[in-house]
């Protein structure tokens, strides 16, 4: 009765009623639909190697793995490499292996990052004032960011098909001579960066080849959204699909 009466008042004022115990509410997304890839064997398994990739830490971003583990998939269908600009511990890269089968997949998954961090000078004024230098120094402070090559190297030792580039981007791709992409995740935290290296793939990528942005839609990362949606206008991409998870999509 009183909860009916809180409900009706707070309907009124433009408010809800959420039990966040029993819909999906985290990552910034809270939704009643439906999350039933939640329960599903192999999307647990999936997530559950993600979190093996980050020993042990799970970063509670379910949705954004399923939106990765869907692309991944339907990319699977067109011809080409998989590559990753921006891999850390190898939380998503690793959890989209293990859904797809990696060891039997024939592809090539090209898993590219500094592995020291992101690189400071790249970031334009405007991401220094809207604190993405701060945020990057304090995850660095953190030790968010993994360092130990070995450790990256001994995540991804049971795909051979896994090849991690430790080097800048857009710096190191000329030298990597990928040429057909199938997938492509962007998830540098950086706009210069994320753009130089959707421009380089472009004519790479396969029709229908997926391009999924980890930050498009992200609170905080307005200039990497900026820095795409300018890119592609340019390129002539109808519209970048911004997801209430805060990644973006584009369909090559
Ligand atoms: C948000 S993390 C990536 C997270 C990862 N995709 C996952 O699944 O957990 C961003 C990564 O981008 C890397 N990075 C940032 N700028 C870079 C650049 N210009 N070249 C290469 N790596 C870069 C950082 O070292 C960091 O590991």
């Amino acid at each position: 009765m009183v909860r009916r009466l809180v409900k009706q008042l707070l309907g009124r004022s433009g408010y809800a009623l959420f039990n966040a115990r029993k819909h999906y509410a985290s990552d910034g997304l809270f939704t009643y639909h439906h999350d039933r890839f939640r329960r599903d064997p192999n999307f647990r398994a999936a997530y559950a190697r993600g979190v093996q990739a980050s020993q042990g830490l799970d970063p509670e971003i379910e949705w954004r793995v399923h939106v990765a583990l869907w692309a991944a998939a339907t990319a699977l269908r067109v011809p080409g490499d998989f590559v990753e600009c921006g891999v850390n511990a190898g939380f998503i890269s690793s959890a989209i292996m293990q859904y797809l089968d990696w060891r039997t997949a024939g592809r090539r998954f090209y898993l590219i990052d500094t592995f020291t961090g992101p690189i400071l000078a790249q970031y334009s004024q405007q991401e220094v004032q809207h604190g993405r230098v701060k945020a990057a120094e304090d995850a660095m402070a953190a030790g968010a960011y993994v360092t130990d090559i070995q450790r990256v190297h001994a995540n991804y030792a049971e795909w051979p098909n896994a090849i991690v580039v430790q080097g800048a981007v857009p710096d190191i791709l000329p030298a990597l001579n990928i040429a057909s992409l199938a997938f492509l995740h962007l998830d540098l935290n950086c706009a210069s960066p994320e753009r130089a290296a959707l421009e380089f793939f472009w004519n790479r990528l396969s029709h229908g080849a997926v391009v999924l942005l980890d930050d498009y839609a992200y609170l905080g990362h307005q200039c990497q959204a900026d820095a795409i949606d300018d890119l592609a206008r340019q390129l002539g991409v109808a519209e970048v699909l911004s997801l209430p998870t805060g990644q973006g999509l584009i369909i090559r």
